[in-house]
């Protein structure tokens, strides 16, 4: 039997109908979500990443506004504007789109925001935050797989999610929220001794280790559900996930594609985070 494919696509544009919805019913109480985000340089895909950001904020009725900051923007010059939009009520949400130029330390401008505005969930109180359970704004590519499992009528609780890749971005985020949904979760990694055996006892298993088709079928137990966070550019210019879809097709029970995946619902939980930001700003239950 062939794989349920999970549309991510399809899942995201249904969250944004829902969101649309929301902020319609906010702005009629006079609450405009609002989102700041900071581009500090020319990185080509960062442009792009930060173009959809705007975009999307339109199509949603949140304002939005991008800062498009010179490569040689000082890092306090940088701490400066955060500061001035940590104290700006009509920003309910901060996000510097990174990487950002070396001169720049990453740290101290990810510390920088303030938490209740710390729309990426990267701020080391959100981390800690989601790690003992307290309410905080989720990191968004990881909020995306948990969704896109739920939405596919997958259930978590219970079962053993194994999470190849520790990254502070996705592998550590996307392990404590399968935990806090319930799940037995094994967490894999370039030192891992035996990958292959853990990874073939998953009911559920989450990719994001960044290299083109590292995973087959010899990795998936049959029926399992496989998310792929990988997005690999090829030689043929081709986008690629982690894992070898075609390859896993017959073998695993759900899976995502590449692209149409992970991919579209980073923006959609960014969006989701800004609009809770909002409430909570405006003391409106979550
Ligand atoms: N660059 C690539 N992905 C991300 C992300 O999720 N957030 C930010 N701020 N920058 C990124």
């Amino acid at each position: 039997m062939s794989a349920s494919i999970i549309e991510g696509k399809k899942i995201s544009d249904l969250i944004r109908v829902e969101l649309k919805d929301e902020v319609v019913a906010l702005r009629e109480r006079q609450v405009v979500p609002g989102l700041a985000v900071i581009l500090v340089g020319e990185d080509p895909a960062s442009k792009v990443y930060v173009g959809s950001k705007e975009k999307a904020c339109q199509q949603l009725g949140i304002y939005s506004e991008v800062h498009r900051l010179p490569g040689d923007t000082s890092e306090a010059d940088l701490l400066e504007l955060i500061a001035k939009l940590n104290g700006q009520g009509s920003i309910n949400g901060i996000l510097v789109q990174l990487p950002l130029p070396e001169h720049i330390n990453e740290k101290a401008v990810i510390d920088a925001i303030s938490v209740e505005k710390d729309v990426d969930g990267f701020h080391p109180e959100s981390v800690g935050n989601l790690t003992i359970g307290d309410d905080s704004l989720l990191p968004c590519t990881p909020a995306g797989v948990i969704e896109l499992i739920k939405r596919s009528g997958v259930a978590i609780a219970g079962k053993h999610a194994v999470v190849i890749g520790r990254s502070n971005i996705v592998g550590k985020p996307v392990a404590m929220l399968l935990l806090r949904e319930n799940a037995t979760v094994t967490i894999c990694h370039s030192r891992t001794a035996n990958m292959e055996e853990l990874a073939k006892q998953a009911d559920i298993l989450v990719v994001a280790i960044g290299k083109a088709k590292a995973i087959d079928s010899k990795y998936v137990k049959p029926g399992a559900v496989v998310i792929d966070v990988g997005i690999n550019r090829l030689p043929d210019g081709k986008l690629a996930g982690d894992v070898d879809y075609e390859d896993c097709l017959e073998t695993a029970g759900y899976i995502t594609p590449v692209p149409g995946g992970v991919g579209p619902m980073t923006i959609t939980m960014l969006l989701q985070n800004t609009v809770a930001a909002a409430k909570r700003a405006h003391g409106i239950e979550v």
